[in-house]
């Protein structure tokens, strides 16, 4: 069954062909499964085999040949409760110019963060982070007990370098940037970025969450990573094979720290990376080609949205990941709703922007046609 048929029947295809995007097909009373379904797709929850999914910021090319391969040749070792990290350790270390003993492996960069999460909140304290920004870490040490201090963007919808270090308190224990930020794609200027962080870590951990690295194009940007390099105690970045890598599902990241806090990091990890997710990033990580064809497509893409918006006179953030932030003028959660109806999941509210922006992630070009010829449709 194609995904447009699974779709029409999802929706009993009323809204795509009420668009004029197919022809009209009988209404196909819902089965329970199908509620079932349909109720996940209001809550947001994947059903990725029939809808157009603009709303997680995965690669909807991933994982490669060479991953698949890689896990196709692994599955006998399923039974075995992890594989060797070693040699993908070594990769990564050797790639990011650092030590074995900076690297670590989590289930998911998402693993690094919360632990990093914890470690911040070991005597409460407080975080300073901009807002809106990537919750994970945050909403990890709020848990825990520390209290976390948000600082809005400036205008330019970039962290507001010099408001986070006024809002710094005594009982501060971690900054937390991420750049290129989420759910604002926009990245701070390297020197800028490598002054502040190098100030703040002299007296508390400093957090670069770069999952959107390979993405950046703004010759502006430069990583943190080369500060691990250098051998400074509190600074910890990380990175993530989900997204250029298409591994999100396997949940595999890193983290690059001192040995020190490597270790310690470590030693608070709850998850294990199991044998496949190894495999499937050695393999990947060794293979220039899938990241470069994942971002010739993700510009193509980026460029049919921001087109869109330069033709309807749409304020839209520069993006430097593999997703847009665009003011629609309208509530995002009815955005959500409508193009929900016609087969796309959209980004979720993000507080303080949901009255009038929303995010869309990048899918195929031809998806991103799609979604462009809908948006016309419901809202130009
Ligand atoms: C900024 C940022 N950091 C981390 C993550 C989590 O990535 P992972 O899949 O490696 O856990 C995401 C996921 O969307 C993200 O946007």
């Amino acid at each position: 069954m194609s995904a447009l048929t699974r779709r029409q029947i999802l929706l009993g295809g009323t809204a795509l062909a009420a668009a004029g995007l197919i022809p009209a097909i009988p209404k196909t009373p819902l089965t329970p499964a199908m509620k079932l379904m349909q109720s996940a797709l209001a809550d947001d929850i994947a059903r990725p085999d029939y809808m157009v999914r603009l709303g997680a910021n995965e690669n909807p090319y991933g994982p490669s040949r060479v991953a698949l391969k890689a896990i196709n040749d692994n599955m006998h070792l399923a039974n075995r409760y992890s594989g060797d990290p070693r040699p993908l350790i070594s990769l990564i270390a050797d790639i990011n110019n650092v030590t074995t003993e900076n690297v670590v492996i989590g289930t998911g960069s998402s693993e690094v963060l919360k632990v990093a999460g914890m470690m911040a909140a070991r005597d409460q304290g407080s975080i300073v982070c901009a807002d809106p920004t990537y919750q994970s870490l945050l909403r990890h040490a709020e848990s825990a007990g520390a209290e976390i201090i948000r600082v809005p963007v400036n205008e330019s919808l970039r962290p507001d370098l010099d408001a986070m270090r006024a809002a710094v308190r005594e009982d501060t224990n971690m900054v937390y940037l991420v750049n290129p930020n989420n759910p604002i794609p926009s990245v701070l200027n390297g020197n800028a970025m490598r002054e502040f962080v190098l100030e703040m870590a002299r007296d508390h951990l400093v957090f670069v969450d770069e999952a959107y690295h390979e993405y950046v194009e703004d010759p502006d940007y430069q990583s943190m990573i080369g500060l691990i390099a250098e051998g400074h105690r509190n600074i910890i970045v990380s990175r993530t094979a989900s997204k250029i890598h298409g591994l999100a599902g396997l949940r595999i990241g890193f983290g690059f720290a001192h040995p020190e806090q490597a270790a310690q990091m470590n030693r608070m990890k709850t998850g294990d990376t199991h044998v496949l997710a190894i495999e499937a990033a050695h393999a990947s990580y060794l293979d220039p080609e899938f990241p470069a064809f994942s971002i010739r497509k993700n510009k193509e893409s980026r460029k049919i949205v921001e087109d869109m918006c330069e033709e309807l006179g749409l304020r839209y953030v520069k993006s430097n990941a593999n997703f847009t932030f665009i003011e629609t003028g309208m509530q995002n959660s009815m955005v959500q709703e409508k193009m929900r109806e016609f087969g796309i999941l959209t980004g979720r509210d993000f507080p303080p922007f949901h009255d009038s922006w929303s995010r869309v992630s990048m899918s195929k070009p031809e998806e991103m046609r799609y979604f462009v010829q809908v948006y016309k449709q419901l809202f130009a």
